[in-house]
């Protein structure tokens, strides 16, 4: 039995070993918050301060999700749901490839943000709550989008006529309405650092 065993176990390469390459310890931070609280510029943001540190992350978010692996996904719960379980499942490999993933998506509810938390694994889950007021989101408005959805041109919009659930325990929260941008940052960064260095 074991002359079959070692020589599989010498051919896979361990997320140990990966890690050790890449000088990381890999995770999946889960950026959640309404349109517009200013998640995908937060995300990228860390996603350019990590890795200029001598770090390898990847952001996922709607410009590289909803336009391919979920691009035939609209906004019904049931087909947000599945975006999710599927962005899920892509940063459950970067993880195990020892990457840091940088997940930025509205995913409204607890129940979506625990099925991610269970596909992921609770051990690389990092929640990390974007909020403004819903007033602050619509008043950037940066899409249009809340505009259309009060206009009823757009059904189903969250936070208008969908629901958003706050995270009750984020592992950080950053009101984006009470400080600047590179303030949130600053924040975000020194408290991912923390999590990806290797001891
Ligand atoms: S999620 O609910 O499945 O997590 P996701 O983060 O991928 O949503 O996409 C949200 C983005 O899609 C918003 O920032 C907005 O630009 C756009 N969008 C289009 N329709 C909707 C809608 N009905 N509700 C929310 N966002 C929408």
């Amino acid at each position: 039995m074991s002359e079959h065993i070692h020589p599989i176990f010498e051919r896979l390469l361990s997320r140990r070993e990966r890690e050790e390459r890449l000088g990381q310890r890999s995770c999946t931070f889960w950026l959640t918050g309404l349109s517009g609280s200013g998640k995908s510029t937060l995300a990228q943001g860390l996603e350019r301060r990590l890795f200029e540190a001598g770090f390898f992350p990847q952001v996922l978010d709607g410009d590289n999700i909803r336009t391919g692996i979920s691009n035939n996904l609209g906004f019904s719960p049931e087909e947000r749901r599945e975006n999710i379980r599927r962005i899920a499942e892509v940063a459950r490999l970067y993880c195990q490839s020892g990457l840091i993933a940088i997940c930025s998506f509205i995913s409204p509810t607890v129940a979506i943000r625990a099925m991610a938390r269970d596909i992921i694994g609770a051990d690389d889950f990092v929640e990390v709550h974007v909020h403004a007021p819903l007033a602050v989101c619509e008043a950037r408005d940066v899409k249009g989008l809340y505009q259309k959805a009060r206009a009823g041109e757009i059904r189903g919009f969250t936070g208008i006529d969908a629901p958003y659930e706050q995270p009750p325990e984020p592992d950080l929260r950053l009101d984006t309405h009470e400080q600047d941008l590179e303030d949130s940052l600053d924040l975000l960064f020194t408290f991912a650092r923390q999590r990806v260095e290797q001891p």
